[in-house]
């Protein structure tokens, strides 16, 4: 069959079906399910990518595992922090012993560590057991890679350095059944100068409205009601399309679709959030009651050199604006302590917005060097002593002002989407509030999925243990 005159969608398919043939010719040879796991680092975007490995994979035969004891192990990795990278490294070594017992187990490495040349070199060099390796930009090649491996039968390399290129329509498997990612746009044009994202992540692309609707509509269709919108910066989304459409006109759009019922986003950067998206969360009851908007930090004088784009005073007059038009709304946020140059009197200033935002919680990290951003040569690099106990003090803070800030709450009735029965104790089922926020309560199976009013007697810090109010309703 030749391929030329198909789309990339078809010509996927094709070496789906190839790779199928083979996975059967295996099961019939060793008369048993050849398996496959997919392991995933970093962020959400990660998480949506090894989706729609998992889906490729299975359209393929294998069986999915959660053991990387199988026949096909990929690692979809992260690079945004050097212990991200140490860790791949870590399993790949152990990955040598379980693949000397069975020799014809396939290893496969793709995601944003595999943008970076050095980590493909060291790979090529001391870590021979390793079939396949791609990037973030072909990810929608992985059939027609695996099809590569199985016949060229050596270790396998094909690494796009960017690309303008936007697959639709091809196989995915989602996590869970009631919610789902959903990409609307790729890549990066920020350049925040610590971060590694727009160098292995590519250039912004949004996708056109009318695939991301459609892309909804269908798992709205298969029993999906809650979605989450993802980008690297969600609020430039559509300024680069043709015909451009503002993140809020997005929203405005989703919020329309019959049978949706929650909507979320992230990340939102604070310097292109408006006044149109503010209006909008708070006039669509759909929208969830949570932004996520990281502050980096809190001294105007390091958001300069972070290339954010925004001063301390922008920052807290943005969270004004929020809370006057959305009143009972949760905020999250990144921190990095130790970025280049940071004084005692900088970190001060972070942990005044801490305290002037009341979070409800965030993500502190201590400053990673990655080669080739600006930050890693910048000078006054802050000793691990230094940055150390920031974070220790940083953390107490965040904990401390959360938990009283998850408490607000108390004593009120609040829709929960329930997600799974709780792990430890099987008469309770945990869901989330429209903020976010965990709550543990009395319920069953026939309640996943479903939005059910809950009185939240407790708050335990950072989640509730609450009472079903005695209706339900889809
Ligand atoms: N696009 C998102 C962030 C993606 S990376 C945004 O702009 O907010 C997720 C978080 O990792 C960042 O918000 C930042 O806090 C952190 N991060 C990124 N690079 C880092 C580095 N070099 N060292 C420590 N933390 C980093
Ligand atoms: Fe990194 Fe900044 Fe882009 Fe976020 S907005 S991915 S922190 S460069
Ligand atoms: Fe990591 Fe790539 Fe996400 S570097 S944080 S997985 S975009």
């Amino acid at each position: 069959m030749l391929t030329e005159n198909l789309t990339e969608a078809e010509r996927q398919y094709y070496y789906m079906e190839q790779c199928r043939q083979w996975v059967e010719k295996q099961v019939k040879e060793l008369g048993r399910p050849l398996t496959a796991s997919v392991v995933t680092f970093g962020c959400q975007m990660n998480a949506r990518d090894s989706e729609k490995l998992t889906g490729i994979l299975e359209k393929i035969g294998y069986e999915m595992i959660d053991s990387e004891n199988a026949d096909f192990v990929i690692y979809n990795t992260c690079t945004v922090r050097e212990n991200a990278n140490l860790r791949v490294y870590g399993r790949l070594g152990q990955m040598k012993q379980i693949k000397k017992k069975n020799p014809s187990m396939l290893i496969a490495l793709c995601g944003c560590m595999m943008q970076e040349p050095e980590v493909v070199e060291k790979l090529k060099k001391s870590y021979r057991h390793v079939d396949l390796i791609f990037g973030t930009h072909n990810i929608f090649k992985f059939a027609e890679l695996i099809y590569r491996r199985l016949t060229e039968n050596q270790m396998v390399i094909d690494i796009w350095k960017d690309t303008e290129q936007i697959v639709e329509d091809l196989p995915n498997d989602r996590k869970y059944a009631f919610k789902t990612g959903v990409n609307i746009m790729y890549g990066c044009n920020n350049f925040c100068s610590y971060c590694i994202v727009p160098y292995v992540r590519g250039r912004e692309r949004s996708r056109q409205p009318e695939d991301i609707i459609r892309e909804i509509e269908n798992a709205v269709a298969d029993g999906v009601v809650e979605v989450m919108l993802l980008g690297q910066n969600v609020n430039s989304y559509g300024k680069n399309l043709e015909t451009p459409v503002s993140f809020a006109e997005l929203l405005r759009r989703i919020c329309r679709i019959p049978g949706l019922l929650r909507i979320r986003f992230m990340t939102s950067h604070p310097k292109d959030l408006s006044d149109e998206l503010i209006q909008v969360m708070a006039e669509e009851p759909k929208i969830c009651r949570h932004l996520h908007l990281p502050l980096q930090s809190g001294s105007t004088k390091i958001l300069q050199k972070m290339n954010r784009k925004y001063t301390k005073e922008d920052y807290l007059l943005l969270v004004d604006k929020l809370r006057a038009a959305c009143p009972d709304i949760s905020l999250t946020t990144d921190i990095i302590v130790g970025f280049p140059g940071e004084t005692e009197e900088d970190f001060l200033e972070t942990m005044d917005v801490v305290r002037k935002v009341g979070y409800d919680s965030a993500y502190t990290f201590i400053y990673s060097k990655r080669t080739g951003t600006p930050a890693a040569v910048m000078e006054n690099q802050v000793s691990e002593a230094e940055v150390k106990d920031r974070f220790n003090r940083l953390l107490e803070e965040v904990q401390t002002i959360a938990s009283r800030v998850c408490s607000r709450h108390e004593g009120t009735v609040q829709e929960v989407l329930v997600e799974e029965i709780n792990r430890q104790d099987k008469r309770l089922v945990t869901g989330r509030l429209s903020n976010n926020t965990v709550v543990h309560f009395e319920g069953d199976v026939s309640m996943i999925g479903k939005l059910i009013p809950v009185r939240l007697t407790s708050c335990k810090n950072f989640y509730y243990m609450g009472e079903p109010e005695n209706f339900t309703k889809n």
